[in-house]
Protein backbone atom coordinates (compact mmCIF):
# COMPACT_ATOMS: atom_id res chain seq x y z
CA UNK A 1 0.00 0.00 0.00
CA UNK A 2 1.45 3.42 -0.96
CA UNK A 3 2.65 5.41 1.80
CA UNK A 4 0.31 8.95 2.28
CA UNK A 5 2.52 11.91 1.70
CA UNK A 6 2.41 14.14 4.68
CA UNK A 7 3.67 17.73 3.82
CA UNK A 8 6.61 19.45 5.13
CA UNK A 9 6.10 23.69 5.67
CA UNK A 10 9.21 24.81 7.03
CA UNK A 11 8.83 28.04 8.83
CA UNK A 12 12.41 28.22 10.04
CA UNK A 13 12.39 32.09 8.24
CA UNK A 14 9.75 33.17 9.68
CA UNK A 15 8.43 31.51 13.16
CA UNK A 16 12.27 30.06 12.99
CA UNK A 17 13.58 33.59 12.92
CA UNK A 18 11.13 35.11 15.65
CA UNK A 19 14.53 33.27 18.04
CA UNK A 20 15.89 36.46 20.35
CA UNK A 21 19.15 37.90 19.18
CA UNK A 22 19.20 35.88 15.79
CA UNK A 23 18.34 37.99 12.91
CA UNK A 24 19.36 36.93 9.48
CA UNK A 25 20.53 38.86 6.76
CA UNK A 26 18.74 38.59 3.10
CA UNK A 27 21.97 36.79 1.68
CA UNK A 28 21.40 34.29 4.63
CA UNK A 29 17.41 33.85 4.12
CA UNK A 30 18.11 33.24 -0.02
CA UNK A 31 20.88 30.51 1.02
CA UNK A 32 18.18 28.87 3.85
CA UNK A 33 15.88 29.33 1.07
CA UNK A 34 17.67 27.13 -1.53
CA UNK A 35 18.52 24.61 0.81
CA UNK A 36 15.34 24.19 1.62
CA UNK A 37 14.04 23.81 -1.41
CA UNK A 38 16.50 20.81 -2.27
CA UNK A 39 15.83 19.39 1.03
CA UNK A 40 12.58 19.26 -0.27
CA UNK A 41 10.33 20.80 1.80
CA UNK A 42 7.02 21.59 0.14
CA UNK A 43 6.25 24.92 1.41
CA UNK A 44 8.93 27.70 2.42
CA UNK A 45 7.28 29.82 4.88
CA UNK A 46 9.66 32.98 3.65
CA UNK A 47 8.70 35.91 6.22
CA UNK A 48 6.26 38.55 7.30
CA UNK A 49 6.14 40.44 4.74
CA UNK A 50 4.25 43.77 6.26
CA UNK A 51 6.24 43.35 9.78
CA UNK A 52 9.31 45.49 7.89
CA UNK A 53 10.76 46.50 4.74
CA UNK A 54 13.60 44.17 4.80
CA UNK A 55 10.82 41.17 5.15
CA UNK A 56 9.24 42.09 2.45
CA UNK A 57 12.59 42.30 0.28
CA UNK A 58 13.36 38.70 2.01
CA UNK A 59 10.24 37.29 0.95
CA UNK A 60 10.17 38.76 -2.43
CA UNK A 61 14.03 37.85 -3.36
CA UNK A 62 12.81 34.32 -2.06
CA UNK A 63 9.65 33.95 -4.10
CA UNK A 64 11.86 35.42 -7.30
CA UNK A 65 14.09 32.35 -6.28
CA UNK A 66 12.97 29.20 -5.26
CA UNK A 67 12.33 26.50 -7.85
CA UNK A 68 10.09 23.87 -6.65
CA UNK A 69 8.33 24.73 -2.81
CA UNK A 70 5.47 26.84 -2.60
CA UNK A 71 6.28 30.13 -1.16
CA UNK A 72 4.69 31.36 1.53
CA UNK A 73 3.94 35.06 3.43
CA UNK A 74 2.27 35.63 6.71
CA UNK A 75 -0.53 37.95 7.61
CA UNK A 76 -2.53 39.05 10.31
CA UNK A 77 -6.71 39.36 9.42
CA UNK A 78 -5.86 42.52 8.41
CA UNK A 79 -6.63 43.97 3.91
CA UNK A 80 -2.92 45.63 4.63
CA UNK A 81 -0.95 42.82 5.82
CA UNK A 82 -2.60 40.69 2.72
CA UNK A 83 -2.22 43.57 0.22
CA UNK A 84 1.25 43.38 1.15
CA UNK A 85 1.91 39.99 1.11
CA UNK A 86 0.43 39.32 -2.44
CA UNK A 87 2.71 41.97 -3.48
CA UNK A 88 5.73 40.17 -1.61
CA UNK A 89 4.89 36.93 -3.42
CA UNK A 90 3.65 37.83 -6.82
CA UNK A 91 7.05 35.93 -8.41
CA UNK A 92 6.63 33.22 -6.83
CA UNK A 93 6.06 29.92 -8.92
CA UNK A 94 3.47 28.97 -6.39
CA UNK A 95 2.49 31.61 -3.67
CA UNK A 96 0.76 31.02 -0.64
CA UNK A 97 -0.91 33.37 1.50
CA UNK A 98 -1.29 32.44 5.16
CA UNK A 99 -3.52 34.33 7.04
CA UNK A 100 -5.98 34.10 10.67
CA UNK A 101 -6.65 35.40 13.64
CA UNK A 102 -6.74 34.24 17.56
CA UNK A 103 -9.61 32.04 18.46
CA UNK A 104 -9.08 30.87 22.03
CA UNK A 105 -11.38 33.24 24.75
CA UNK A 106 -8.30 34.57 26.16
CA UNK A 107 -6.96 35.76 22.79
CA UNK A 108 -10.67 36.94 22.00
CA UNK A 109 -11.08 38.41 25.07
CA UNK A 110 -7.44 40.08 26.00
CA UNK A 111 -5.97 40.46 22.56
CA UNK A 112 -9.26 41.54 20.19
CA UNK A 113 -11.38 43.07 22.87
CA UNK A 114 -13.91 41.28 20.59
CA UNK A 115 -16.41 38.30 20.75
CA UNK A 116 -16.60 34.79 18.89
CA UNK A 117 -19.36 35.86 16.07
CA UNK A 118 -16.93 38.81 15.31
CA UNK A 119 -13.48 36.54 14.89
CA UNK A 120 -15.74 34.83 12.88
CA UNK A 121 -16.49 37.23 10.41
CA UNK A 122 -12.82 38.63 10.29
CA UNK A 123 -11.76 35.13 9.37
CA UNK A 124 -13.90 35.09 6.80
CA UNK A 125 -13.08 38.46 5.85
CA UNK A 126 -9.46 37.80 5.50
CA UNK A 127 -9.40 34.56 3.67
CA UNK A 128 -11.89 35.76 1.43
CA UNK A 129 -9.82 38.82 0.71
CA UNK A 130 -6.63 36.70 0.26
CA UNK A 131 -8.24 34.63 -2.04
CA UNK A 132 -8.87 37.77 -4.41
CA UNK A 133 -4.87 37.84 -4.62
CA UNK A 134 -3.88 33.92 -4.59
CA UNK A 135 -5.64 30.39 -5.39
CA UNK A 136 -3.75 28.82 -2.12
CA UNK A 137 -4.67 30.31 1.21
CA UNK A 138 -4.26 28.76 4.39
CA UNK A 139 -5.45 30.24 7.46
CA UNK A 140 -4.02 29.93 11.29
CA UNK A 141 -6.50 29.94 14.30
CA UNK A 142 -3.86 31.02 16.94
CA UNK A 143 -4.16 29.29 20.18
CA UNK A 144 -6.19 26.56 18.79
CA UNK A 145 -4.81 24.21 21.13
CA UNK A 146 -6.83 26.22 23.93
CA UNK A 147 -9.20 27.14 21.88
CA UNK A 148 -13.01 24.94 22.88
CA UNK A 149 -13.02 22.43 19.82
CA UNK A 150 -16.78 23.66 18.88
CA UNK A 151 -16.31 27.03 17.97
CA UNK A 152 -13.28 25.64 16.86
CA UNK A 153 -15.34 23.84 14.52
CA UNK A 154 -17.17 26.57 13.41
CA UNK A 155 -14.47 29.14 12.65
CA UNK A 156 -12.87 26.34 10.09
CA UNK A 157 -16.27 25.56 8.41
CA UNK A 158 -16.90 28.85 7.89
CA UNK A 159 -13.07 29.61 6.21
CA UNK A 160 -13.18 26.68 4.35
CA UNK A 161 -16.40 27.93 2.85
CA UNK A 162 -15.09 31.05 2.37
CA UNK A 163 -12.27 29.04 0.16
CA UNK A 164 -9.30 28.69 2.41
CA UNK A 165 -7.21 25.40 1.17
CA UNK A 166 -5.28 24.65 4.70
CA UNK A 167 -6.07 24.96 8.06
CA UNK A 168 -3.26 25.52 10.61
CA UNK A 169 -4.56 24.40 14.23
CA UNK A 170 -1.47 25.98 15.77
CA UNK A 171 -0.69 25.12 19.83
CA UNK A 172 0.57 28.48 19.72
CA UNK A 173 1.63 28.04 23.41
CA UNK A 174 2.98 24.57 23.63
CA UNK A 175 0.04 23.72 25.99
CA UNK A 176 -1.88 20.48 24.59
CA UNK A 177 -1.05 16.97 25.54
CA UNK A 178 -0.70 14.32 22.45
CA UNK A 179 -3.90 12.65 23.02
CA UNK A 180 -5.33 15.81 23.42
CA UNK A 181 -4.13 17.46 20.63
CA UNK A 182 -5.00 13.96 18.22
CA UNK A 183 -8.37 14.28 19.55
CA UNK A 184 -8.70 18.22 18.63
CA UNK A 185 -7.21 16.98 15.05
CA UNK A 186 -9.96 13.74 15.00
CA UNK A 187 -12.53 16.30 16.30
CA UNK A 188 -12.15 18.72 12.92
CA UNK A 189 -12.20 16.05 10.27
CA UNK A 190 -15.79 14.38 12.12
CA UNK A 191 -17.47 17.67 12.39
CA UNK A 192 -16.37 20.47 9.87
CA UNK A 193 -18.73 20.16 6.67
CA UNK A 194 -16.34 20.58 3.68
CA UNK A 195 -13.15 19.54 5.16
CA UNK A 196 -12.56 17.48 3.01
CA UNK A 197 -11.89 20.38 0.80
CA UNK A 198 -9.08 21.64 3.11
CA UNK A 199 -5.83 20.16 4.41
CA UNK A 200 -5.18 20.11 8.14
CA UNK A 201 -1.93 20.98 9.41
CA UNK A 202 -0.18 21.11 12.33
CA UNK A 203 2.04 23.99 13.99
CA UNK A 204 3.06 22.89 17.63
CA UNK A 205 5.41 25.18 19.82
CA UNK A 206 7.56 23.33 22.55
CA UNK A 207 6.85 24.90 26.13
CA UNK A 208 6.24 21.32 27.10
CA UNK A 209 8.55 19.65 25.34
CA UNK A 210 5.97 18.27 23.39
CA UNK A 211 5.68 19.65 19.80
CA UNK A 212 7.02 16.90 17.71
CA UNK A 213 4.72 14.44 19.75
CA UNK A 214 1.71 16.49 19.14
CA UNK A 215 2.95 17.21 15.61
CA UNK A 216 2.85 12.93 14.86
CA UNK A 217 -0.51 12.64 17.54
CA UNK A 218 -1.95 15.42 15.04
CA UNK A 219 -0.74 12.99 11.77
CA UNK A 220 -1.76 9.98 13.39
CA UNK A 221 -5.42 11.78 13.60
CA UNK A 222 -5.75 12.64 10.21
CA UNK A 223 -3.78 15.91 9.46
CA UNK A 224 -1.38 15.84 6.19
CA UNK A 225 0.47 18.69 6.76
CA UNK A 226 3.41 19.86 9.66
CA UNK A 227 4.80 23.31 9.98
CA UNK A 228 8.38 23.22 11.10
CA UNK A 229 11.75 24.57 11.64
CA UNK A 230 15.18 23.15 11.66
CA UNK A 231 16.72 22.30 14.65
CA UNK A 232 13.23 23.25 16.45
CA UNK A 233 14.36 26.94 17.00
CA UNK A 234 11.30 29.32 17.40
CA UNK A 235 9.48 31.48 19.37
CA UNK A 236 10.48 30.71 23.14
CA UNK A 237 11.12 26.80 23.47
CA UNK A 238 11.08 26.36 19.71
CA UNK A 239 8.90 24.84 17.10
CA UNK A 240 8.18 21.07 16.01
CA UNK A 241 11.79 20.41 14.69
CA UNK A 242 11.46 19.35 11.16
CA UNK A 243 14.17 16.66 11.20
CA UNK A 244 11.96 14.70 13.90
CA UNK A 245 9.19 14.22 12.61
CA UNK A 246 10.54 13.29 9.14
CA UNK A 247 12.83 10.50 10.72
CA UNK A 248 9.69 9.26 12.67
CA UNK A 249 8.06 9.24 9.77
CA UNK A 250 10.06 7.11 7.83
CA UNK A 251 11.79 4.54 11.21
CA UNK A 252 7.91 3.88 11.82
CA UNK A 253 7.07 1.93 8.19
CA UNK A 254 3.61 1.41 10.63
CA UNK A 255 2.26 4.56 10.28
CA UNK A 256 2.10 4.16 6.29
CA UNK A 257 2.81 8.11 6.73
CA UNK A 258 5.97 10.22 4.82
CA UNK A 259 7.62 13.13 3.38
CA UNK A 260 9.34 13.93 0.30
CA UNK A 261 12.61 15.25 2.06
CA UNK A 262 15.76 14.24 1.07
CA UNK A 263 16.77 12.76 4.71
CA UNK A 264 21.10 12.85 3.73
CA UNK A 265 21.07 16.71 3.32
CA UNK A 266 19.25 16.78 7.30
CA UNK A 267 22.85 17.05 8.98
CA UNK A 268 24.13 18.87 6.97
CA UNK A 269 21.30 21.90 6.66
CA UNK A 270 21.16 21.59 10.66
CA UNK A 271 24.98 23.02 10.60
CA UNK A 272 24.23 25.20 8.06
CA UNK A 273 21.33 26.87 9.73
CA UNK A 274 22.71 26.85 13.09
CA UNK A 275 26.05 28.56 11.77
CA UNK A 276 24.05 31.12 9.95
CA UNK A 277 22.16 32.04 12.69
CA UNK A 278 24.83 31.68 15.28
CA UNK A 279 22.53 29.11 17.39
CA UNK A 280 24.63 25.95 19.07
CA UNK A 281 22.37 22.63 18.46
CA UNK A 282 22.52 21.20 21.81
CA UNK A 283 24.83 18.08 21.26
CA UNK A 284 21.88 15.99 22.89
CA UNK A 285 19.40 16.87 20.34
CA UNK A 286 17.52 13.94 18.51
CA UNK A 287 19.27 12.86 14.78
CA UNK A 288 21.36 16.61 14.39
CA UNK A 289 22.71 16.73 17.95
CA UNK A 290 26.72 15.81 17.94
CA UNK A 291 26.46 12.76 20.56
CA UNK A 292 23.24 11.56 18.69
CA UNK A 293 25.20 9.11 16.78
CA UNK A 294 28.02 8.95 19.88
CA UNK A 295 28.45 5.92 21.79
CA UNK A 296 30.50 6.38 25.11
CA UNK A 297 29.52 3.28 27.76
CA UNK A 298 31.08 0.16 27.53
CA UNK A 299 28.51 -1.58 27.11
CA UNK A 300 26.65 0.50 24.62
CA UNK A 301 29.94 0.22 22.60
CA UNK A 302 30.21 -3.35 22.48
CA UNK A 303 27.44 -3.56 21.28
CA UNK A 304 27.56 -1.36 18.49
CA UNK A 305 30.84 -2.58 17.51
CA UNK A 306 29.38 -6.32 16.96
CA UNK A 307 26.48 -4.99 15.10
CA UNK A 308 25.19 -0.97 15.01
CA UNK A 309 21.69 -2.15 14.84
CA UNK A 310 22.03 -2.60 18.99
CA UNK A 311 22.01 0.34 19.62
CA UNK A 312 21.15 2.54 16.71
CA UNK A 313 17.60 2.90 15.14
CA UNK A 314 18.89 4.94 12.85
CA UNK A 315 21.72 4.69 10.21
CA UNK A 316 23.41 7.83 10.47
CA UNK A 317 24.17 7.78 7.02
CA UNK A 318 20.46 8.15 6.45
CA UNK A 319 20.71 11.80 7.82
CA UNK A 320 24.25 12.25 6.37
CA UNK A 321 26.57 11.65 9.73
CA UNK A 322 29.19 10.03 8.15
CA UNK A 323 29.33 6.98 10.86
CA UNK A 324 28.58 6.30 14.47
CA UNK A 325 31.12 7.68 16.33
CA UNK A 326 33.00 5.49 19.38
CA UNK A 327 33.54 8.14 21.94
CA UNK A 328 36.89 7.16 24.29
CA UNK A 329 36.06 7.57 28.09
CA UNK A 330 36.51 6.03 31.14
CA UNK A 331 33.52 3.85 30.85
CA UNK A 332 34.73 2.79 27.35
CA UNK A 333 35.75 -1.06 27.50
CA UNK A 334 38.58 -3.00 25.80
CA UNK A 335 36.68 -3.63 22.42
CA UNK A 336 35.78 0.14 21.92
CA UNK A 337 39.93 0.77 22.88
CA UNK A 338 40.42 -1.98 20.30
CA UNK A 339 38.02 -0.42 17.63
CA UNK A 340 39.81 2.84 17.46
CA UNK A 341 43.43 1.71 18.22
CA UNK A 342 42.80 -0.21 14.95
CA UNK A 343 41.49 2.96 12.58
CA UNK A 344 44.26 4.67 14.25
CA UNK A 345 46.58 1.93 12.88
CA UNK A 346 47.34 -0.54 15.41
CA UNK A 347 46.06 -4.38 15.72
CA UNK A 348 46.79 -5.17 19.17
CA UNK A 349 46.96 -8.76 20.42
CA UNK A 350 45.19 -9.55 23.19
CA UNK A 351 47.77 -9.34 25.97
CA UNK A 352 48.96 -5.96 24.55
CA UNK A 353 45.47 -4.73 24.55
CA UNK A 354 45.32 -5.96 28.04
CA UNK A 355 48.37 -3.95 29.12
CA UNK A 356 47.74 -0.79 27.07
CA UNK A 357 43.81 -0.73 28.32
CA UNK A 358 45.27 -0.23 32.15
CA UNK A 359 47.64 2.64 30.78
CA UNK A 360 44.19 4.14 28.71
CA UNK A 361 42.05 4.02 31.96
CA UNK A 362 44.72 6.29 33.80
CA UNK A 363 44.66 8.72 31.43
CA UNK A 364 41.16 8.65 30.80
CA UNK A 365 40.11 9.19 34.67
CA UNK A 366 42.19 12.52 33.88
CA UNK A 367 40.69 13.57 30.41
CA UNK A 368 36.94 14.00 29.89
CA UNK A 369 37.65 12.34 26.43
CA UNK A 370 40.09 10.19 24.89
CA UNK A 371 40.61 11.40 21.18
CA UNK A 372 42.93 9.21 18.31
CA UNK A 373 46.39 11.60 19.14
CA UNK A 374 45.81 9.79 22.59
CA UNK A 375 45.32 6.68 21.21
CA UNK A 376 49.23 7.56 20.30
CA UNK A 377 50.91 8.69 23.06
CA UNK A 378 49.00 6.08 25.33
CA UNK A 379 50.73 3.10 23.12
CA UNK A 380 53.82 5.00 22.44
CA UNK A 381 54.28 4.66 26.32
CA UNK A 382 52.70 1.74 27.35
CA UNK A 383 55.52 -0.83 28.54
CA UNK A 384 54.33 -3.17 25.44
CA UNK A 385 56.88 -3.66 22.60
CA UNK A 386 56.22 -1.63 19.39
CA UNK A 387 58.14 -4.05 17.45
CA UNK A 388 55.59 -6.79 18.05
CA UNK A 389 52.34 -4.93 16.77
CA UNK A 390 51.08 -5.94 13.73
O1 LIG B 1 2.21 29.78 16.82
C1 LIG B 1 1.35 30.33 16.10
O2 LIG B 1 0.16 30.36 16.42
C2 LIG B 1 1.82 30.97 14.87
C3 LIG B 1 0.78 31.47 13.93
C4 LIG B 1 1.07 32.88 13.56
C5 LIG B 1 0.69 30.58 12.76
O3 LIG B 1 2.99 31.02 14.62
ZN1 LIG C 1 4.13 29.56 15.84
Amino acid sequence: MSKDIVQIFDTTLRDGEQVPGCKLDREQKLVIAERLDSLGVNIIEAGFPVSSPGDFQSVEAIAKLVKNATVCGLTRAVKNDIEVAAEALKHAKIPRIHTGIGTSDSHIKHKFNSNRDAIIERAVAAVSYAKTFVEDVEFYAEDAGRTDNEFLARVCEAVVKAGATVLNIPDTTGYCLPDEYGAKIKYLRENVKGIDKATLSCHCHNDLGLATANSIAGVINGARQIECTINGIGERAGNTSLEEVVMIMRQHPGLNLDTTINSKLLYDTSLMVSRKMGMMVQPNKAIVGANAFAHSSGIHQDGVIKNRETYEIIDPADVGVTESSIVLTARSGRAALAYRAKIVGYELTKTQLDQVYQEFLKYADVKKEVKDDDIHQIIETSKIDLQSIS
